[in-house]
């Protein structure tokens, strides 16, 4: 199998004010050196141009955490897939479950934002994840094929994408799967990428996301088919974001 580049996203979610700056620098000054692995932040989009500032002419790439499925328009407080491009990111994240959750997006909302993703050049960062009441009810592959199968247009069959799973019940919540629920899911999203896009989604990286530290990094990072990781609270701090990143290299 190909061996894919490892990738390290930092998630802020809406933490984050220009204080937080100077750590967007120290995660540049300590990320010299980790040059086999990618690594891209996601900051609310007020900082977002400010980041992207800070991150010109360093590896790590910016991303945004969202974005709206149409290019312009008449959709106050949004901000477009084209917007991000234009800010220089490469990445956006789509239906991540705090999304879906309290956005109410379902499957085919994701789908148009990932196709959007796409249309404006950006790579999409597509979530998906079982609740704990269908891993409990044994459904979580099921759950997860049927993610996939709507939330991933068939314009993100191509080896840019990024899918990245997440259980909704790990999330924010210092529980994560065991190594060995994280390797079957990643293998059984390996599969159907492989199924549906051929060579171009066996090049498709998949993140795991939830609960990642510095502390449980290296293990889960070693998980085989986990090519990196999607990281919410521990992406805050420079020291903890680079420990992950680290274990990663
Ligand atoms: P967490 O968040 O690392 O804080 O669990 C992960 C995510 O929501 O992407």
């Amino acid at each position: 199998m190909a061996e894919r580049r490892k990738l390290v996203a930092g998630n802020w979610k809406m933490n984050g004010l220009r204080s937080a700056l100077p750590e967007v620098q120290a995660i540049v000054a300590g990320a010299r050196g980790l040059g086999q692995v990618d690594l891209a932040i996601c900051p609310p989009s007020t900082l977002s141009p400010m980041v992207g500032e800070v991150l010109l002419g360093s590896p790590i790439a910016l991303g945004g955490q969202d974005c709206h499925a149409s290019a312009n328009g008449a959709f106050t407080g949004d901000v477009s897939a084209e917007m991000w491009a234009d800010l220089g990111a490469r990445f956006v994240i789509v239906g991540h479950s705090e999304r879906r959750q309290y956005h109410a997006e379902t499957d085919a909302i994701v789908a148009a934002k990932a196709a959007a993703a796409c249309r404006a050049g950006l790579s999409p960062i597509i979530c998906v994840g079982e609740s704990l009441a269908e891993r409990d009810a044994g459904d979580t592959l099921s759950v997860i094929a049927g993610q996939l199968a709507r939330s991933i247009p068939d314009e993100a069959g191509r080896p840019d994408t990024v899918i990245a799973y997440e259980p909704v019940w790990a999330i924010g919540t210092g529980r994560t799967p065991t190594l060995a629920q994280v390797e079957e899911v990643h293998q059984a999203i390996g599969r159907a990428l492989d199924a549906r896009f051929g060579a171009a989604g066996r090049q498709i990286r998949v993140l795991y996301g939830g609960s990642v530290k510095p502390d449980n990094a290296a293990q889960l990072m070693a998980v085989p088919g986990v090519d990196g990781a999607l990281v919410g609270g521990a992406s805050l701090k420079a020291a903890d974001f680079l420990a992950i990143a680290q274990a990663c290299a």
